[in-house]
């Protein structure tokens, strides 16, 4: 059974902690940041014109029956298709998105999870949140190549999560909320390049790469206990400690770094990179009443755009 039109939407995410150590088996902490969405809308089309998807924010607009394999997209819908056992419908996929692009803000998951919930929806299914989340996971490939899956996991499930690759999937309790100022480079930084460089320096040199992923699987431990006892003022200072590392790894950059220093400069808890690095965003742990001047502060130091999210308690 189809119906005219359908709308569902997902979240962005940030990496709090984690991240690229997170491809080499290491642990790592997401959350959603829910002020940036991605949607799809579902309309019907006249008989016989098959699937067509437009993407007017990502410039991308193809009839499915012509688009190629590794078309992110099409590879959403057709492997929602062939999970849901169905035909190409007669639609019309209109996808938007208010997510920067290779940003690390998690814009691919995003889109894939709103267009099969959407696509889904219109044939009348409602999949399961770990269905949506393996087909998703499917579409990360081909964005970039070896993905550790939290991409996925946390936008799907729209949670802050604690990922470990081929573990289940464990929610973090929050006890206290906490406020995060993201501050974009302007950079795009494709995180296929930033985690290919990284395995190369790890077969280069995995003695130092490995104390690296494995301070930083520390780090993340440590601000678990930290995020679920609610001691903000300790998860800040991890978070600076983590980007210290990533800064080693060799995924940091002058913009990043100044972004960081700056919020810090202005009385942040911490500061880091999030996601792939060498450009996309940094994230900075605000008490409430500092956060408008640090995010003064990371506009003064270059940040193309900056968003405040409140990641909220679970308890
Ligand atoms: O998609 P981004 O830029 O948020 O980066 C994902 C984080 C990495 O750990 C670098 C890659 C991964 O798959 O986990």
């Amino acid at each position: 059974m189809t119906s005219a039109q359908i709308r569902r939407s997902a979240p962005g995410k940030v990496i709090l902690l984690g991240e690229h150590a997170v491809v080499h088996g290491r642990p790592a902490i997401a959350v959603p940041v829910t002020q940036v969405r991605a949607t799809a809308a579902l309309e019907t089309a006249p008989p016989g014109s098959g699937l067509s998807i437009v993407a007017s924010d990502l410039n991308r607009s193809f009839s499915l029956s012509t688009a190629s394999r590794d078309e992110p997209l099409a590879a959403a819908a057709r492997l929602a298709l062939a999970h849901l056992a169905s035909p190409e419908p007669d639609a019309t996929a209109t996808v938007r998105s208010t997510l920067p692009i290779a940003s690390g803000l998690g814009s691919g998951a995003a889109v894939s999870t709103a267009l099969i919930r959407a696509l889904a929806a219109f044939l009348g299914h409602a999949p399961e949140p770990a269905t949506i989340n393996v087909l998703v996971f499917e579409v990360e490939k081909i964005h970039h190549g070896t993905p550790s899956g939290i991409d996925n996991t946390v936008i799907v499930y729209e949670q802050a999560v604690y990922f470990m690759r081929g573990r289940p999937i464990e929610r973090l309790t929050v006890s206290t909320p906490f406020t995060l100022l993201v501050g974009d480079t302007g950079v795009p930084s494709p995180t296929k390049r930033a985690v290919t460089d990284v395995r190369w320096a790890w077969e280069r040199d995995p003695a130092h790469y490995d104390a690296l992923f494995d301070q930083i699987g520390d780090v993340t431990d440590e601000a678990r206990r930290a995020i679920e006892i609610g001691d903000i003022e300790e998860l800040g200072m991890l978070m600076t400690e983590n980007h210290a590392l990533l800064m080693e790894m060799g995924v940091s950059s002058p913009q990043l770094d100044d972004l960081v220093d700056a919020a810090q400069f202005a009385g942040a808890l911490g500061a880091k990179l999030s996601g792939a690095g060498r450009g996309g965003n940094m994230i900075a742990l605000a008490e409430d009443d500092l956060a408008e001047e640090i995010a003064q502060a990371l506009r003064e130091a270059g940040a193309q755009g900056v968003i405040r999210t409140r990641v909220a308690s679970t308890g």
